[in-house]
């Protein structure tokens, strides 16, 4: 049997990446995945499905909102569901595909099955046991769903079953008005389905800045979803084909029932550490069930470090692949490190949503004196031309210092446009330092800069 210097459990964003830093290293390495394909929920259940249904999606909304105002006539597409989901399912084969190729590339072992820690330096995958120096779990996340419901995965589903639904619902209930809720929600909703979203809180998208929440929520409405806040799910029943959500007015706890042929139940995911047998190992968990880590991924036991969903921290793809890449620097003998300030979040709806830093609230709290910088896309000559007006970028900085110390926005391809305050943060930026970078023109990073021109003597566009 192989010895090896790292074996990697879970294959996901967070495993996989870990592993291909950890042969690029110089050490030798397997990774080991019980699915039947590498790349985790992202890849296969997760990021990458619901980007393509978005995708082909928008296209749809696309040509039945904006081509006939550009003069683009004709008989207007007809959706093939399964054709879409075809897509979607060679979407997947070909990124799950490219991990196992990169795996070949660098020489990294993927041994298949589900694995188990027999103890430290042990890996059991079937009935053979691995010998390494160094072990990381990178085993992920499931769904946590409501006590009482039953999911079937066909009237009454997670993520997995809202990414291949056997037919287009009518009425799609959503519980949850977080990031999957509305990203799915979206999907169905320019499907022609009729989206109810059903939320606890009495706001939409928990922890994001209060001004981007309200705007999101009024272009979602404005889309065609119903929004149902402050509202406690008391149960949901589910028919042959059809479902019945109940749930109570948390101000009047008056009781109401919603009809619907499809019930996605988004109200969280949890960690995944099934069957590796960390209580006997003394592996430390938190009562929510993370692995506990000190600031170097290492668990309470010598030689398991853990990364990814299955930790503390933001559940992002890029979040455990930055912490794959840092575990791997970290047993190589280098200094690797995360810097947890500066991880931006994304919800591809269109607008798209993307933050980084504080937000407005968090800095209140804190009592730190800022300044907002705010931008239109009105203003922008880009976003108006291509109908993509809605929504603003905020800057926001050290009322003293003009030091960056988060951004929020929403609006056209504003998860891309983020990374230009990330990089930014990473250096320490002060407003003034984007605002007096040359933009081109026309394009949608112009917001970026008037918003920062904005955190100074003002923007030129508004
Ligand atoms: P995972 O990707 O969950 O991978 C863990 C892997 O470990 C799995 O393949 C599992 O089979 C395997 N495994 C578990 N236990 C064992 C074992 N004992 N032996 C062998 N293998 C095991 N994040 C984003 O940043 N952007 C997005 O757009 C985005 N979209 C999402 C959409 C949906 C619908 C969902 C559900 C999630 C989305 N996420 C997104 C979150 C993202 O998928 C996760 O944050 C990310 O996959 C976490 O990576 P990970 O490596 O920690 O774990
Ligand atoms: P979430 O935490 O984003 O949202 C869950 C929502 O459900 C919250 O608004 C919460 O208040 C609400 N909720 C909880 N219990 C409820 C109840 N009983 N009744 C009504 N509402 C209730 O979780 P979500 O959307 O399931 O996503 C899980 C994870 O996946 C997130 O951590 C997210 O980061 C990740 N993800 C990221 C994506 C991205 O980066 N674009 C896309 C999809 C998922």
């Amino acid at each position: 049997m192989a010895s090896y210097d790292v074996i990697v459990i879970g294959s996901g964003p967070g495993g996989y990446v870990c592993a291909i830093r950890c042969a690029q290293l110089g050490l030798k390495t397997a990774c080991v995945e019980g699915r039947e394909t590498l790349g985790g929920t992202c890849l296969n259940v997760g990021c990458i499905p619901s980007k393509a249904l978005l995708h082909a999606t928008h296209q749809l909304h696309e040509t039945h909102e904006n081509f006939e105002k550009m003069g683009l006539m004709g008989a207007k597409p007809k959706v093939d569901w399964e054709k879409m989901l075809a897509y979607k399912s060679d979407v997947i084969g070909q990124n799950t595909k490219g991990i196992e190729f990169l795996f070949k590339k660098n020489k990294i072992d993927w041994l298949k099955g589900w694995g188990s820690i027999p103890e430290a330096g042990k890996v059991k995958v079937g009935d053979e046991v691995h010998d390494t120096k160094n072990i990381v779990i990178a085993t992920g996340s499931e769904s946590s769903t409501l006590p009482g419901v039953d999911i079937d995965e066909k009237t009454v589903v997670t993520s997995t079953g809202a990414l291949e639904l056997g037919k287009i619902p009518k009425k799609l209930v959503v519980i949850g008005a977080g990031v999957i809720g509305l990203e799915m929600g979206s999907v169905y909703s320019r499907l022609g389905a009729e989206v109810t979203v059903v939320e606890f809180l009495d706001h939409i998208t928990p922890g994001m800045d209060a001004e981007v929440q309200k705007t999101f929520q009024r272009i979602l409405k404005k889309q065609g979803m119903t929004f149902i806040l402050g509202a406690a799910v008391q149960g949901v029943e589910a028919l042959k084909t059809k479902a019945k959500v109940t749930y109570k007015l948390r101000k009047d706890d008056s009781e109401h029932m919603l009809d619907a042929d499809t019930v996605l139940v988004a109200t969280g995911r949890r960690p995944y550490t099934h069957g590796l047998g960390l209580e006997a190992l003394g592996v430390e968990v938190t009562e929510r069930g993370m692995v506990k880590t000190d600031a170097h991924w290492k668990t309470s036991v010598d030689g398991i470090y853990a990364i990814g969903d299955c930790i503390a921290g933001p559940m992002l793809a890029h979040k455990a692949e930055d912490e794959g890449m840092g575990v791997a620097e970290t047993l190589a003998g280098q200094q690797g490190h995360v810097n947890y300030d500066v991880i931006p979040g994304v919800i591809y709806t269109h607008p798209e949503v993307a933050s980084v830093g504080k937000t407005e609230e968090q800095l209140k709290d804190d009592g730190r004196a800022y300044k907002a910088g705010k931008f239109m896309f009105m203003g922008n000559g880009r976003a108006k031309a291509n109908f993509a007006g809605d929504g603003f970028v905020k800057i926001l900085a050290d009322a003293e210092t003009d030091r960056i110390l988060g951004a929020h926005m929403i609006g056209p391809m504003v998860g891309d446009l983020i990374h230009e305050v990330c990089v930014a943060m990473e250096f320490g930026a002060a407003a003034e330092d984007l605002a007096r970078t040359c933009h081109a023109h026309p394009t949608y990073s112009e917001a970026v800069r008037e918003a920062a021109l904005a955190c100074g003597d003002g923007p030129i566009h508004s």
